[in-house]
């Protein structure tokens, strides 16, 4: 007797726009209102970063206020600990108290914590809602908020549970770095590092020749801003053909190879970008074991690391547990070790084939660029 088999294809086809939108809470700007549809008497759930409410607050009530609508205000503190399912379950129960209608587009305004826990959130809710990003983070500007992925930590794993479900608008507003802690400006630092060294030797140069000056000065000026265009340019081009991380080789994971077991081993206290300028630091060292990365520039490398302020070195990259790091990284690609390592500056190859002992020589490689730079800490 034969079987009844159905097959179906569908496709979906995604748009979505990242801009820069200066001055996005003067109460004339249209940008937010246009994305959030800001009509007068529209009922809006706002879901932002505490910190930000304390430090913006009054102009982003004054802003919906000129336009007679009415935020919704859901305040929650940025941090890891925020990210859970308990506070997604939080985001769920303000959404029906609005009473959101199935287009009404929810507001996420904070740091990258913020704009990954409200995407998931707008994921489930109705199977699907509209969500317009506010990145108040660097970390968010030039990595969280331009991508697609969203998620929650779950079971003791970051990110465990998640989605893929960008933002139709995200909006980037500079002036909000202007309230961030600089240990938090380095902490995005590290991202834009990252697209330079795998994808960009001109924004490299440009970091290279300001790297101080764009830390102190929270990237304020128009060297900030061509830094962060470069930096967001490359990211979305790496994004754009595998949005749905179909191909595991992915550049954009160079410095994410160690670097989330280290993160997790060292909380609290180490910041996502942190444990990646370690991994980077370290891959570094593993470019110039396999013949990729010339010496000298590994060490620009590690030098703009720390000139950012980033470490390059700490206590837990050992050659075990670096070891067991790579085990659980190649678990999440599925089984092949696709290393993003640097072939110069500004170009990216994987390797799939490190031994314990590649790692081993790896450390004493990176020992030596560090003491040969005068790294001390
Ligand atoms: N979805 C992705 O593709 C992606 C990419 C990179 C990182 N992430 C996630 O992003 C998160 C880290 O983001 P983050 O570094 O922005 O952390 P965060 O959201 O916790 O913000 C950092 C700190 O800055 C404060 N803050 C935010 N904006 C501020 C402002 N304008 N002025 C003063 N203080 C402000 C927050 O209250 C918080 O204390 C991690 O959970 C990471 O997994 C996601």
């Amino acid at each position: 007797m034969s079987v009844g088999e159905w097959t179906v294809h569908a496709r979906l086809d995604v748009s979505y726009r990242v801009a820069e939108a200066p001055g996005l809470l003067a109460p004339g700007d249209r940008a937010l209102a246009r994305a959030a549809r800001l009509e007068p008497g529209a009922r809006r759930l706002v879901v932002v970063d505490q910190r930000v409410l304390e430090l913006h607050g009054a102009r982003l009530r004054a802003y919906f206020a000129a336009r007679q609508a009415v935020p919704h205000l859901l305040a929650l503190p940025g941090g890891e600990r925020t990210k859970t399912v308990a506070t997604l379950e939080q985001v769920v129960r303000e959404a029906d108290q609005v009473g959101l209608a199935r287009r009404d587009p929810i507001v996420a305004v904070g740091g990258g914590v913020l704009t990954d826990l409200v995407g998931l959130a707008a994921s489930l809710y109705r199977r699907g809602t509209p969500f317009v990003r506010v990145p108040t983070t660097l970390v968010g500007m030039v990595d969280a908020a331009v991508g697609a992925k969203t998620a929650v930590n779950a079971q003791g794993q970051k990110n465990r549970l998640g989605s893929y479900h960008p933002a139709a608008d995200t909006l980037l507003d500079r002036s909000f770095l202007s309230t961030l802690s600089l240990r938090h400006i380095r902490n995005g630092m590290a991202e834009i590092v990252k697209m330079a060294v795998i994808d960009d030797a001109v924004l490299f140069d440009l970091l290279d020749a300001d790297a101080e000056e764009l830390v102190t000065g929270r990237l304020a000026g128009p060297a900030g801003r061509e830094v962060m265009r470069r930096a967001i340019t490359a990211m979305l081009a790496h994004l754009e053909p595998n949005l749905w991380e179909q191909d595991l080789r992915r550049a954009v994971d160079f410095g994410h190879t160690f670097g989330p077991a280290v993160e997790m081993a060292a909380q609290p206290g180490m910041l996502h970008g942190e444990a990646v300028a370690l991994d980077m630091a370290l891959c570094c060292a593993i470019a110039v074991d396999q013949g990729l990365l010339a010496e000298v520039d590994a060490r620009r490398v590690l030098r703009l690391l720390h000139r950012t302020g980033l470490p390059v070195r700490h206590a837990l990259g050992e050659p075990d547990f670096l070891w067991e790091a790579l085990t659980e990284s190649t678990r999440h690609r599925d089984g092949r070790q696709h290393v993003p390592l640097p072939a110069g500056i500004g170009k990216c190859v994987f390797a799939d084939a490190l031994t314990a002992a590649d790692l081993r020589r790896a450390v004493r490689t990176l020992d030596r660029l560090v003491e040969a730079e005068g790294i001390t800490r």
